[in-house]
């Protein structure tokens, strides 16, 4: 026996050696750390999310040299909006509607690809689904995506092999996924939208990676205490709620940020905002709602809670704390506090000590109007009054967009600074009018229980920037105005350089210390995604999705101004290295819808107010606010399509494009479309009235 096992193990060795000659072992060890940098192998690039890489090949120094090094063009792709991972030199990334692509880091050739057929899994989903997903998770050797139609996928990465998908929502449900899963302890956890959409009752699953078996699974908001509470969380949470809110779903869907804290062994989830957004609705005698717009820190191995910190109570705005948490060691007077930083929507950036949950400190990074400022003591907003729309209408900083919305900072503990892709926008919101009695949960459309996206938001409503942020003394250090709004997220590198691309196509580095902008590169189109970096045989490479994408595109002419039309710039994936020498693909320049003129068309304005609410529940999200297209979808006002009642029913009715993204709405009857007709005509007409104003 002792000999036959002394005979056996060096063969076992070599076998083993000869197939992961040059594998890392992604696990929780290696994601607990910086690395030496080669990889990007997690969201963040590590657990700890600060998106610092510990390169410095590219620096202050030599940047200016940076060229491409090569290019991979994607036709057919749209919303390019997540971030790569990078391991062991093959990149891997998911597009729209999740495919997933792996390929050569150091050549741009393609690997594999795997297609989630989306499409052919959504049906009547594809009505509220956004095409965009932020990018898989790497494991010891496995690749997990998250699909917009509520699955995960477990890929064997060096083959694209599917190794199993398990369905994460209830399918009859309006759920949907676009976040990022992300992995600990040989368990995947993954969220899920649709507050706005349904009923929503917002929870995370986690499920061992090897099998795609549930773990566990925790609620964000409790459900009809008739029907018992799942733990002791839901029991404490429930007495924050009044009403019959169980009804509306309550909301706090975990749509984006999650981060596992390896120090603490516990999870930490950002969570969303109320469904429906209007408390009055929701929770008509007030109450905080936990654990709405919070950060709920869990046991990773049990799912069970641990602490929370509610940074909006009784959220009424859109306020979610969906953002990202970024894990630092910060000192404070003397002493180094595990710290988490959180710059969620309501435009406050708060740093929490995350033995405990306890707050530490929270500034204003941009105009707020909710809230004058938050108590240390109580550790609660002091709100502004008014802000609440008590009188039925309010106009309210920062908008529902945010003031920081899902593009992630990232943090150098190199400068000690955060860099945050900061908005500056107003929201106006209002239930005058509206019967809050009679309010009913929408279901596969949208409905947030407040007026919205009624109206195009105009070019100049709002400002944005690249804010560098002292999360110690709680200021601002230096700033960059940026386009407005929809700006991506942001790396930095101990090259002291910080990345990022920007709603007009430009991708820039700036000195992490001063903000001086020292390099940039036009790519052609608009970018939503964040940049990344690794090294291949001693190589630093710089790498970018190209993609204009996500529901900022939402908002009319403020969105349409940079002039990414629907389907004419490119999707690529650009690399850049110092001394590349690839010629910039060609991409046409920016386009501009060009509304038909219908002189014959005669507008009926009550028609028309009538076509506006339809297009508001069933249309706003792709082809944008007053149906101005942001670039998700054609742009109505020029197409063709909606003029006679058959066209217009054959895409909208029959599900003529459906294999193209144009969802079906088989329920829409004759007369909506021709209410839409009006509508889309009215609103063609002033944007023809208004450019020849001018
Ligand atoms: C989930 C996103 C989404 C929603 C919601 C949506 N659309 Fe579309 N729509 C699209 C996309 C994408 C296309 C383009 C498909 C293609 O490339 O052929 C499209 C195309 C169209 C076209 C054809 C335009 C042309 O010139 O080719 C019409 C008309 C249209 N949509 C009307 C509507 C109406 C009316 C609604 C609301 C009832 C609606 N859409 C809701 C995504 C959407």
């Amino acid at each position: 026996m002792q000999m036959f096992r002394l005979a056996l193990a060096p063969v076992l060795a070599l076998v083993a050696g000869l197939a992961s000659a040059a594998d890392t072992v992604v696990d929780d060890r290696y994601l607990a750390n910086h690395g030496d940098g080669a990889n990007w192998a997690a969201y963040g690039h590590d657990s700890s999310e600060q998106r610092y890489s510990p390169l410095d090949q590219i620096n202050t120094g030599n940047v200016k040299e940076l060229g491409l090094a090569w290019a991979l063009d994607m036709p057919g792709e749209r919303a390019l909006i997540g971030t790569p991972l990078a391991v062991d030199g093959v990149l891997y990334f998911t597009g729209t509607w999740s495919y997933t692509r792996a390929v050569d880091a150091k050549t741009g050739k393609l690997l594999w690809e795997y297609d989630p057929k989306v499409i052919e899994h959504a049906g009547d989903r594809l009505r509220i689904m956004w095409e965009s997903n932020k990018g898989p998770a790497y494991y010891k050797g496995k690749l997990v995506i998250s699909t917009v139609d509520g699955r995960l996928v477990a890929l064997d990465a060096k083959t694209g092999k599917m190794l199993w998908e398990t369905m994460t929502i209830d399918p009859r449900r309006a759920y949907y996924i676009t976040g990022a899963p992300k992995v600990f302890r040989d368990k995947v956890i993954i969220g899920n939208g649709g507050t706005e959409h349904e009923a929503a009752r917002g929870y995370v699953t986690a499920y061992d990676i090897e099998t795609g078996k549930q773990a566990w699974r925790f609620y964000i908001v409790p459900g009809n205490p008739a029907e018992g509470f799942e733990d002791k969380a839901m029991e404490m949470a429930a007495k924050t709620w009044t009403g019959e809110w169980w009804k509306y779903g309550g909301g706090g869907n975990v749509w984006n940020g999650i981060t596992y804290d390896p120090e603490f062994n516990q999870v930490l989830l950002g969570t969303g905002n109320g469904s429906p957004w209007n408390q009055k609705i929701r929770s008509p005698g007030g109450g905080d709602n936990l654990f709405l717009c919070s950060i709920v820190a869990l046991d990773a191995d049990t799912g069970a809670y641990k602490w929370h910190y509610q940074t909006v109570p009784g959220e009424t705005w859109d306020y979610n704390s969906s953002m990202d948490i970024v894990l630092a060691d910060l000192k404070y007077g003397g002493q180094t506090i595990k710290a988490l930083m959180h710059a969620p929507k309501n435009g406050f950036f708060y740093v929490i000590n995350r033995a405990n949950g306890e707050l530490l400190s929270a500034e204003k990074f941009g105009k707020v109007t909710w809230a004058e400022r938050i108590d240390l003591k109580t550790g609660r907003p002091v709100e502004i009054k008014g802000a609440r729309y008590d009188n039925g209408e309010a106009m309210v900083w920062p908008s529902p967009v945010g003031a920081h919305s899902w593009h992630p900072m990232s943090y150098s503990p190199q400068t000690g600074l955060v860099y945050i892709p900061a908005i500056e926008m107003a929201g106006v919101f209002v239930d005058k009018g509206m019967d809050l009695k009679a309010w009913k949960s929408p279901h596969f459309h949208v409905d947030p229980g407040v007026v919205f996206a009624t109206a195009d938001t105009p070019k100049d409503w709002s400002t944005a920037s690249l804010l560098a942020w002292d999360p110690v003394k709680q200021q601002k250090v230096w700033s960059q105005p940026l386009p407005p709004n929809w700006n991506p997220g942001t790396m930095v590198t101990k090259g002291n350089l910080v990345f990022q691309g920007r709603a007009d196509g430009e991708l820039v580095a700036y000195d992490a210390t001063s903000g001086a902008k020292l390099w940039s590169v036009n790519a052609g189109s608009g970018l939503t995604a964040a940049p990344i970096t690794y090294s291949v045989d001693g190589k630093q490479y710089v790498a970018q999705l190209v993609g204009w994408g996500g529901a900022g595109l939402l908002t009319g002419s403020l969105a349409a101004q940079h002039g990414w039309k629907y389907g004419v710039h490119p999707r690529r994936l650009l690399t850049f290295a110092l001394g590349g020498k690839a010629p910039m693909p060609p991409s046409p320049p920016p386009a501009f819808a060009k509304p038909l003129d219908v002189p014959d068309f005669k507008v009926d304005d009550k028609l028309a107010a009538e076509g506006l609410a339809l297009y508001a529940k069933s249309c706003v999200q792709c082809h944008g606010s007053g149906v101005v297209s942001g670039g998700t979808a054609p742009d109505l006002r020029e197409s063709p399509m909606p003029l006679t009642l058959a066209g217009f029913k054959s895409v909208v009715v029959d599900g003529g494009r459906l294999a193209r993204g144009m969802p079906k709405f088989a329920e829409i009857t004759d007369g909506e479309l021709e209410r839409l007709q009006h509508y889309i005509r009215q609103q063609a007409r002033a944007s023809l009235a208004a450019a020849a104003a001018h």
